[in-house]
């Protein structure tokens, strides 16, 4: 366990590269294993060892505060890009895309953007009724493959059906030209979604805090679903895009395993091998 903290210490001291904001994946790499080693108290065997212990920690808690510094000055250059209009060409650099082999878990991506929309997370949320999936983020690199591979264009409207705390419409109002719209039943995460557009001041993100079974969605031309219920209300909510579909030709998006569902559906064709672990796009047939 000493040994372990040295190493660990001694290793993200010595890489000054760290420091550069493009480093930004190691930078959190090294930054989430700072933070878990802070996490536990070590039980030392002897005062001696409980003395180096908290030299250790505290080499620890610096050197994650330089770091921590390196973070905060990076996103508060995108955050003020965002208020400026700019956010897309500011995210650029940063947002790829290229490794969709890890379906799940989270990554440096989900940190920057974590940090940049800094949404306040509700202390409580009201319970879910049964078919309700909870609230989860799906992860940024599946948001940025989404938005690569719709190609979201000025006439577009993205709406997430069951949105949480916004980060999707957010993110495709800040990197496309499209609309985006985010339906949650959540009231607490709405208001966090709204705070984060009104203060980096993206306009063209808006949110309703509303059953997705209920709400308008005559104005969505993508419909993204990252599995936000099942059963029998996802099929209600299918039904209620085939009725749209019938006036015009639409777009679904799935992440999750709602994909299987959606893809039985007749009236949609995939533009790709329906697979729960990515985003699948599909299009309304006449
Ligand atoms: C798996 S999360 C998806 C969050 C978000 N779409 C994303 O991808 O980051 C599912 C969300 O759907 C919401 N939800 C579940 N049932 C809903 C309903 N009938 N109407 C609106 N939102 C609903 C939940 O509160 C939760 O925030």
């Amino acid at each position: 366990m000493l040994e372990a903290l040295h190493s660990l210490v001694c290793e993200v001291e010595r890489d000054r590269s760290l420091e550069r904001p493009e480093q930004l994946r190691e930078r959190i790499r090294a930054m989430d294993r700072l933070e878990d080693v802070l996490l536990h108290e070590p039980q030392a065997e002897s005062p001696a060892a409980g003395a180096v212990f908290n030299t250790l920690r505290r080499r620890a808690r610096e050197r994650l505060g330089v770091l921590a510094d390196v973070q905060q000055r990076l996103c508060e250059g995108i955050r003020h890009a965002i208020m400026q209009g700019a956010g897309a060409h500011a995210l650029r650099g940063w947002l790829h895309h290229d490794d969709l082999r890890e379906p799940w878990g989270y990554d440096h991506l989900d940190a920057l953007i974590g940090d940049v929309l800094s949404l306040d997370e509700p202390d409580s949320v009201a319970a879910l009724e049964a078919e309700m999936v909870f609230y989860q983020p799906t992860p940024v690199r599946h948001v940025l493959d989404l938005i690569h591979r719709a190609r979201l264009g000025r006439d577009d409207v993205l709406v997430d059906l069951g949105s949480g705390m916004g980060h999707v419409p957010l993110l495709v109002s800040i990197c496309t030209d499209a609309k985006a719209c985010g339906i949650e039943r959540e009231e607490a995460y709405v208001a966090s979604a709204r705070r984060a557009a009104e203060t980096l001041r993206i306009e063209r993100a808006t949110f309703l805090a509303q059953d997705a079974r209920e709400a308008d969605i005559s104005r969505g031309t993508v419909f993204y679903l990252y599995t936000p219920f099942t059963g029998d209300m996802l099929r209600h909510m299918l039904d209620r895009l085939h009725d749209e579909a019938r006036r015009r030709s639409i777009r679904v998006a799935t992440l999750g395993p709602c994909t299987p569902a959606v893809a039985s559906e007749p009236w949609l064709r995939a533009a790709s091998e329906p697979d729960a672990g990515r985003v699948t796009l599909f299009r309304s047939v006449a």
